[in-house]
């Protein structure tokens, strides 16, 4: 007996009832549309067999089929709206379990960095021996990086350090914290003895020790009848402590910074070896800072009168101090980020 367009109808809804009984997600759902009610699905496929129908079957089929086509679309809405409600319940469920109170005993612990933990032990050195701590600008004038500091306008002396100039007039990314010496003069006159860290800037190739941006140490002390020896005993006292080292010695050497005369630069015997290692590349020696006592122009320059004053002053840079004391090879680690680095200190 021949399949009749009713048979055929009747076909399609059964099998369109049952896949979208047992459907299970969104993907599954799109593909019983297109199969059924798509522009080639079995609802169209029906409607052109329909069309060719006698007018009898079209008055019987007609409207089941299309009582069929609406059934299946309702029936795909109401799977849609389905399928969204149980996501977003299932989103909602692991909010609301999710603890952020939560510890997790094996997550990293933070530290303080290697700088913050040695310019906090320089600091309160300092502070031990008498000295404030002082802070200046980052962004300075020419003046109190230079000219204030005996190095005038063309003075060869600028190209010792390789300056970041603004482009703003006579400003600078200070090239040493010896600028801070010349402000705390101005504003405090003398007597003075003051401790700056702080961040310098110079525009040179970076290496595994020389870095654009680094931080300086620098030591200010002004009074009455102030000579090399003081010099000599602060920087001798300071280095001993850093290094945990009682008999570390100190080597001057003549050195030439133009706010300082004489000018001298100071090394250390190697904290870790006596007849020399890698540090001290075999030689016994480190170099670590220039210094001298306070040239007489500079004290004047700040307001402070050269015969009745004298001074000492001393610069390092903190990240090779640090790199001395911890056996850092590579400045660059300073700013690497990294974990492995980080988490030693
Ligand atoms: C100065 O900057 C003087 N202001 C120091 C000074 C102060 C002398 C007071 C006399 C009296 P110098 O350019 O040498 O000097 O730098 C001081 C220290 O900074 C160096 O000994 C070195 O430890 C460190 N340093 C210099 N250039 C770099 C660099 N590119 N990267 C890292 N550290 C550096």
């Amino acid at each position: 007996m021949a399949i009749t367009l009713k048979d055929e109808i009747a076909q399609v809804a059964r099998v369109a009832h049952e896949e979208l009984s047992l459907v299970q997600d969104s993907n599954a759902l799109e593909q019983i549309r297109v199969h059924f009610i798509g522009r080639h699905g079995k609802i169209n496929e029906l409607m052109g067999l329909l069309k060719s129908a006698s007018l009898e079957e079209k008055r019987e089929c007609g409207p089941s089929l299309n009582q069929l086509k609406q059934e299946i679309e309702k029936a795909l809405v109401d799977k849609q709206l389905f399928f969204e409600q149980a996501l977003s319940n299932s989103e909602i469920e692991r909010a609301s379990l999710f603890d952020v109170t939560a510890y997790r005993h094996e997550s990293l612990q933070g530290s303080r960095h290697v700088y913050t933990q040695i310019i906090e032990q320089l600091e309160d050195i300092f502070i031990s021996m008498g000295y404030e701590i002082a802070t200046g600008p980052e962004l300075e004038t020419d003046y109190h990086n230079f000219t204030a500091l005996n190095i005038p306008l063309h003075h060869p002396a600028r190209d010792m350090q390789d300056t970041f100039w603004m482009h703003l007039p006579h400003m600078l990314l200070r090239t040493q914290t010896s600028s801070v010496q010349v402000r705390a003069m101005e504003t405090k006159g003398a007597p003075i003895a003051l401790f700056a860290p702080g961040r310098v800037y110079r525009n040179e190739q970076v290496d595994a020790s020389h870095s654009f941006m680094f931080t300086q140490g620098e030591g200010l002390v002004v009074d009455k009848n102030i000579s090399v020896g003081n010099l000599i005993a602060t920087i001798k006292a300071f280095l001993r402590i850093i290094f945990e080292k009682k008999d570390l010695q100190i080597r001057v050497r003549p050195g030439y910074f133009p706010f300082v005369e004489p000018g001298l630069e100071i090394d250390a015997s190697c904290p870790f070896c006596s007849s020399g290692c890698s540090v001290c590349k075999k030689t016994g020696w480190i170099e670590l800072m220039g210094s001298g006592l306070v040239h007489p122009e500079v004290l004047r320059m700040s307001g402070i009168d050269p015969a009745v004053y004298s001074g000492f002053a001393f610069g390092f840079g903190i990240e090779r101090l640090a790199m001395i004391k911890y056996g850092i090879n590579d400045i660059r680690l300073f700013h690497s980020s990294s974990i492995d680095f980080l988490k030693q200190f």
